[in-house]
């Protein structure tokens, strides 16, 4: 039987709680990193638990080893001061791409937000969303550490042909809450709304 591993950093998140039954497969091993341990679930298949953290480089090379592709969700997922995003989730996340680059890991989803382009506007149209790849204008600090993080995405697949791919979520819940909340809702059953970002 084929065999892959999957490292989810932020493992013990609502994000990761969400994606455990729905990423197990026969045959494949969840690896969770996380500051924490992460509460059961049901449903879940064959998991590691590795308690480290993204902002530590050498340990963040350990935990890539052997492992097939990595769904980067750890860091600091509201609003905080300039030195906890930046050091959270944009040095957090080139750890994470580094890491990977070392240990050959080619595919990387990196968890950004709404945020790094919430000052765009849709020019009042309510449901005319905007393109999942527009280009990023955050509304905040953490979505400015976001745009960073999206942009070391960016550098890893222009520069060593990494295959990375940013989400920006907006509301991510198993249902979508009411008419309102379904322009922000991303489905974790089916992931919509990912704007790729390749190697030319
Ligand atoms: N939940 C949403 O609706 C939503 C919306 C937009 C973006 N996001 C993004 O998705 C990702 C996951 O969000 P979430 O809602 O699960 O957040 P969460 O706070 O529930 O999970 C984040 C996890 O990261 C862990 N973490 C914090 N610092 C860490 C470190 N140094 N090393 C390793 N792990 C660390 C935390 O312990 C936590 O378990 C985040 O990047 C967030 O910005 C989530």
């Amino acid at each position: 039987m084929a065999h892959d591993r999957i490292l989810i950093t932020g493992g013990a998140g609502k994000v990761a709680t969400l994606l455990r039954p729905r990423l197990a497969r026969p045959g494949r091993v969840l690896r969770l990193l996380d500051v924490r341990g992460p509460a059961p679930v049901e449903d879940a298949g064959d998991e590691e638990v590795l308690v480290s953290s993204i902002d530590d480089l050498d340990a963040m090379v350990a935990a890539t080893a052997d492992v097939d592709a990595i769904v980067h969700l750890g860091g600091q997922a509201r609003e905080s001061d300039a030195e906890e995003v930046l050091r959270l989730n944009a040095y957090g996340t080139y750890c994470v791409l580094e890491a990977a680059r070392r240990n050959g890991v080619s595919r990387v989803i990196l968890a950004s937000s709404n945020h790094a382009a919430g000052f765009h506007t849709n020019h009042g149209v309510p449901d005319d969303g905007l393109p999942a790849d527009v280009p990023g204008r955050p509304d905040t600090l953490y979505g400015w550490s976001k745009v960073a993080a999206e942009a070391a995405g960016q550098l890893y697949a222009d520069r060593f042909g990494m295959d990375v791919i940013c989400l920006r979520i907006g509301l991510w819940f198993p249902t979508p809450p009411g008419p309102r909340g379904l322009a922000m809702w991303l489905s974790p059953t089916t992931a919509r709304g990912s704007s790729r970002r390749r190697s030319a």
